[in-house]
């Protein structure tokens, strides 16, 4: 593997490999170190947790981190992304984590780059992002290892995202027991990959394990689409008391940014059954095992 673009290259044991190996650099097993593995950041949308959390992954194995600053950059000069990704490769970066709102272009980098060169999807539009899939499944499987016995339910805005996408593609890839694809009929998914599509709340979370919240995505919706926070909140909202749906003790999941009182409240958010942080803190080492992964081959896995 010389890419991480999507969940679906993925075979069942290379994820089981990749989880075990992010578990263990947890747990305090010896990192690699990359010295002479440059990886730069770029990041042409938003983002607090991933790309931070790629860029302290890349410093714990010991690789140079170049944050470019696209605001800066020359591409505000007219510069292609491709030229942009190419003029770093001439200066000897090797890993490339990409985050823009064109769905299909990590995969448009990794054909055109040379040999040697890596390329990670850290979200592309309304597609993909597998590095979040797997850190959610690094948190569910912590606590709940035997997914064939589980019900996960994704609860929001599945339509406008590319976590949800990542998330169904997984849970087919690890044979999950139930999906619930819980979402207003404005924003249920238009393909779906896994699972069964809901507009019952209750329904949806009825008997689940797992809930993992999403944001309302509102800069993603298309001209046209409108919004009624007021009505969803009211029938789609993580509440004490539409919590209380699901099993006693499920775990409450969301990829982040949350909008307090808006999708989740803040006593679910910060609740007992939340595990909200652990995603975050999970994806350093996920994103480490991933880069280890790409740096030397399967192999590191073992
Ligand atoms: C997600 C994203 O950017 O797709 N955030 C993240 O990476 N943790 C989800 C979101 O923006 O709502």
């Amino acid at each position: 593997m010389n890419h991480f673009i999507e969940i679906s290259q993925l075979s069942k044991p290379e994820v089981m490999a990749l989880l075990k190996s992010a578990l263990s650099l947890k747990n305090g097993s010896i990192c690699p170190q990359y010295p002479a593995i440059p990886l730069a950041t770029l990041f042409y949308e938003n983002s607090t947790r991933t790309r931070i959390s790629f860029d302290l992954a890349a410093k714990r194995l010991g690789m140079p981190v170049v944050n470019v600053d696209i605001a800066t950059s020359s591409e505000a000069k007219g510069e292609s992304i491709i030229d942009t990704v190419k003029t770093l490769a001439a200066m000897g970066i090797k890993c490339f984590v990409i985050r823009h709102k064109e769905a299909g272009l990590p995969i448009k980098l990794a054909k055109t780059c040379g040999e040697g060169i890596h390329v990670i999807n850290a979200g592309d539009g309304m597609h993909a992002h597998p590095t979040q899939a797997m850190l959610d499944f690094m948190t569910i499987m912590e606590q709940k290892p035997d997914l064939s016995s589980l019900k996960i339910a994704i609860l929001g805005d599945i339509r406008h995202s590319r976590v949800a996408n990542s998330l169904q593609c997984l849970a087919a890839t690890l044979n999950v027991g139930e999906l619930s694809l819980v979402a207003p009929e404005q924003w249920q998914p238009t393909v779906v990959h896994y699972g069964t599509v809901t507009d019952s709340l209750r329904d949806g979370l009825a008997g689940a394990d797992v809930i993992i919240c999403l944001r309302v995505q509102s800069e993603r919706f298309s001209t046209g689409d409108t919004l009624d926070l007021t009505s969803y909140r009211k029938a789609y909202a993580l509440t004490k008391t539409t919590l209380a749906y699901a099993k006693k003790e499920a775990m409450v999941m969301h990829p982040g940014p949350i909008n307090r009182s808006v999708e989740i409240d803040d006593e679910v958010a910060d609740g007992p059954q939340s595990y909200i942080l652990q995603q975050v803190q999970n994806g350093v080492f996920m994103r480490m095992a991933i880069l280890s992964h790409l740096i030397s081959g399967s192999d590191s896995l073992a």
